[in-house]
């Protein structure tokens, strides 16, 4: 990112430059890969920061990274010290509560959300953290607890979704922004991961991406979407969404962040071509994977999100197309269950995908096997989109696991409270042990007891 490659590859850093690196280094330094978070703290240093003053977000942004100073996030209860440990509430493990991931209770009001926002914030859905589009499972489902319930189920599939601290992500993504490129399920993502990191912000209204309202608005992608849209957090950290459906999009708009997915579906578009879909799908990926190959040095580190599954009547479960009978009731994916080949390897598009990775992205979110069990918290209607908090709140999870395990987030180390937690007697059995900074998430979660579950 010098100023000389940037001139010597000006024909394409042009409308990169407007996104990445003038909007980015101008607030926001470009700390991409390298953090003395990583750091193990020594002794003294430790005992130094456990000690550091605690102050309000507001005192903690004013006094800048590395100041002296600890901040506790007051719904979340963790701690992040100055030297970049995460420290966990006492008591963060408690089982009889729901992980933050996916604690409606503590979720901002509307008011508090979306009240500064008004009605020409420029194609900006400003409105606003916790919102989720009004796809809340509460909503759709009243009285059924949908979310309590897919919490438990990852829970009981291997996902300690209690041990993860808005501190930790926002420590690996610290002094840097967040992006969320791809269609309406990566929107999805976006507000899950701007939801749980909502301690961080000092406004929870959502601002343009780009300084200038008019370049912001351009990169819009259809009338009825927001354009690029960004919680910004403190420190000179920000989660950003932006709407992409297609690969050709993507390098059109410049959105090259972090992570993607893309929208091909044989109903929806490329209607008046008589390529397969696949092919289309297929040879758009290539052509992505050598454009980002050929631009390698420009662009910033890319995540390859995958598509998750579907929960239709069809035999993979895939949308059956507008003319299927209405309304449309999901159920389990029972080709996933009954071992079927491609459905194993994520339905065709997944499988497709697959061999690009490697050289599309430098590493990749495997969500689709985790999110098979979660055929009952789609929209009600339909079987594909998912309410809130379910399915998007466990992508957030996995994608810290990936950004853990790659590296590309920063290294966070994460400890328990020093002592005993004060109220430990109602604490069941801890399932602590399984996690402080380093077990990785199991990589398959629908195990046979669940299988047994999904297929009743
Ligand atoms: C666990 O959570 C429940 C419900 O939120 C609370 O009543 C209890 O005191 C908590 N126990 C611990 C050890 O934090
Ligand atoms: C659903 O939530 C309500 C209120 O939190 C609770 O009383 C009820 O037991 C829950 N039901 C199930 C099935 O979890
Ligand atoms: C899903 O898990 C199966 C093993 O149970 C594995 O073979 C397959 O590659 C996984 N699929 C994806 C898309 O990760």
């Amino acid at each position: 990112m010098t100023a000389a490659g940037g001139r010597r590859r000006l024909p394409l850093l042009l409308h990169w430059a407007a996104l990445l690196v003038l909007a980015l280094a101008a607030r926001y330094p470009l700390q991409w890969l390298h953090s003395s978070l990583g750091s193990t703290p020594s002794p003294r240093s430790a005992m130094a920061a456990a000690a550091a003053p605690l102050m309000t977000l507001e005192q903690w942004a004013a006094a800048g990274p590395g100041a002296e100073v600890a901040y506790r996030t007051p719904h979340s209860r963790c701690t992040l010290l100055p030297d970049g440990r995460v420290q966990l509430a006492p008591g963060w493990d408690n089982s009889s509560s729901l992980p933050f991931l996916f604690d409606t209770a503590s979720m901002p009001t509307r008011q508090a959300a979306c009240g500064s926002c008004d009605a020409s914030s420029h194609g900006v859905q400003c409105c606003g953290a916790c919102m989720f589009g009004d796809r809340l499972c509460a909503a759709g489902y009243p009285g059924q607890n949908r979310s309590a319930a897919a919490a438990e189920l990852l829970m009981r599939n291997g996902f300690p979704l209690q041990d993860l601290t808005p501190c930790e992500l926002f420590a690996r993504i610290r002094g840097r922004t967040l992006w969320f490129a791809g269609d309406s399920h990566t929107w999805g993502a976006f507000a899950a991961a701007e939801c749980f990191l909502r301690e961080f912000a000092q406004s929870l209204s959502r601002r343009p991406a780009l300084h200038d309202p008019a370049e912001n608005l351009a990169l819009r992608l259809l009338s009825h979407v927001s354009a690029p849209a960004c919680l910004e957090l403190v420190h000179g950290t920000r989660v950003c969404g932006i709407r992409v459906d297609t690969a050709a999009a993507l390098q059109t708009k410049r959105a090259s962040t972090a992570p993607f997915h893309v929208h091909y579906s044989p109903f929806s578009d490329f209607k008046g071509s008589s390529e397969p879909i696949r092919q289309t799908y297929v040879r758009e990926l290539t052509d992505l994977t050598a454009w980002r190959q050929q631009h390698a040095l420009q662009l910033p580190r890319l995540v390859w999100m995958e598509t998750g599954p579907q929960h239709f009547f069809t035999p993979q479960g895939l949308y059956p197309g507008p003319q299927a009978p209405k309304p449309y009731r999901c159920r389990p994916l029972q080709a996933w269950y009954q071992g079927d080949p491609e459905t194993r390897a994520g339905s065709w598009r997944n499988a497709a995908v697959a061999p690009l990775v490697p050289r599309l992205a430098d590493t990749h979110l495997r969500i689709y096997n985790a999110s098979v069990p979660l055929w009952e918290s789609h929209m009600p209607g339909e079987c594909s989109h998912w309410c809130h908090p379910a399915a998007y709140e466990l992508w957030v999870f996995l994608l810290n696991d990936v950004l853990r395990d790659s590296g590309l987030g920063s290294a966070v180390v994460v400890q328990r409270a020093m002592g005993p937690p004060p109220d430990a007697a109602g604490a069941g059995p801890s399932a602590a042990a399984a996690l402080a900074a380093g077990a990785a998430s199991p990589a398959v979660a629908a195990s046979a007891a669940e299988a047994a579950t999904a297929a009743r």
